[in-house]
């Protein structure tokens, strides 16, 4: 069933009889238009894409499935016409502004609007076999940009110029950019799980923590590896152990038919056991995709179940202030049985002497 079948279905359901999409990726999700300045009006019988001059040319060629109509900047200034006979209208009230809010009710003044972001993100949650090449082809940029930077990787050098680095090889090998500002953290400010790549210089003695990832064709990566420079203590390897023994066992909870929250549990309930569970405070992972960061989570309150065609993160950390953290991420796509890790890039304790 193609996407806007689908996406019909899920309105009928909410018993609405149109639909405005605003957020760029559920736009491109919906109609292949990547130009990103484009509204999409959906209802039974019409797929409208509303765009201004600069980018109908390359509408008409990305979505052809749609109509495309041509509108001032105001992309709502059409939908009066449009949406003349829409009783009810879904939007995505996560998105749109208070003004477009204000502008969307001006427009379609007849019409009960209705807030249902979740209508994309749903389908968008589990990906096809086209999206899952993408997201394959996205994590070994990653993956391959982690083993050129390694090389390369010395005293003295600053948190910039790794995570530089880091996107000039993700670039070269056919990314599109960064798929978010890089975590390049070292010394004590790998305790911040997201302190991005600052002036500081790496040296001896201390974890650096690198958190980056690659878009290609609109489809995100993301990963994290922690190393060590010069010789660990003791705790170092420790509190690394550690997040790995969560990190390979949220892995191995991942299933269809187990819930974020369950997963969550299973890789937090090794770090609290070890007495660091105040250390861990974030969730240990999200579903990426054409966003960085997308639902369903593993987190301590996410009910929604796994399916097989999810691409989620898990990744795990332990950060100690004024001492230093770790933190370990990989993407898995959820199987019918279990998951496929997709990351490939080594997780054993390196150490740079
Ligand atoms: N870059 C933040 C994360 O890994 O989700
Ligand atoms: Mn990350
Ligand atoms: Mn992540």
């Amino acid at each position: 069933m193609s996407r806007l079948e689908r996406m019909r279905q899920q309105m009928l359901a909410e018993n609405i009889d149109a639909y405005v999409v605003i957020r760029p990726e559920n736009g491109r999700y919906m109609s292949g238009f990547t130009g990103g300045e484009a509204t999409l009006f959906i209802t039974s019988e019409r797929a409208c894409l509303l765009t201004d001059f600069r980018y109908i040319e390359q509408a008409r060629v990305q979505a052809p499935d749609f109509e495309i109509v041509k509108t001032g900047l105001d992309h709502f200034e059409v939908l009066s016409e449009l949406g003349q006979k829409a009783q009810r209208v879904g939007f995505e009230g996560d998105f749109i502004t208070f003004l477009g809010y204000e502008r969307l009710k001006d427009a379609l003044p007849q019409a009960e609007l209705l807030s249902l972001p979740d209508l994309v993100s749903h389908l968008r949650s589990v990906k096809d076999k086209s999206e899952i090449e993408l997201i394959r082809k996205a994590v070994r940029i990653a993956d391959d940009a982690f083993a050129e930077v390694l090389k390369t990787v010395d005293i003295g050098q600053t948190e910039e110029e790794i995570g530089l680095n880091l996107e000039y090889a993700m670039r070269r090998a056919g990314a599109s950019g960064g798929s978010f500002d890089f975590i390049v953290a070292s010394g004590i400010r790998s305790s911040m799980p997201h302190g991005t790549a600052s002036s500081k210089q790496i040296k001896s003695g201390e974890f650096l923590t690198m958190d980056f990832g690659a878009i290609y064709q609109g489809y995100c990566s993301d990963i994290t590896r922690t190393v060590f420079l010069g010789e660990p203590e003791e705790k170092h390897r420790e509190v690394y152990e550690i997040v790995l023994a969560a990190q390979l066992a949220g892995i191995k909870a991942v299933a269809p038919g187990r819930t974020g929250k369950d997963v969550d549990a299973v890789a937090r309930k090794i770090i609290t056991d070890a007495g660091y569970g105040d250390y861990f405070g974030h969730g240990l992972g999200h579903s990426v995709g054409l966003a960085i960061h997308e639902g369903p989570n593993l987190n301590m309150r996410e009910e929604r179940v796994l399916e097989p065609g999810m691409v989620i993160t898990v990744e795990p950390g332990i950060y100690i202030p004024d001492w230093g953290g770790v933190r370990i991420e990989d993407i898995v796509l959820v199987t019918e049985t279990g998951c496929e890790v997709l990351t490939q890039a080594p997780k054993d304790f390196i150490i740079f002497e």
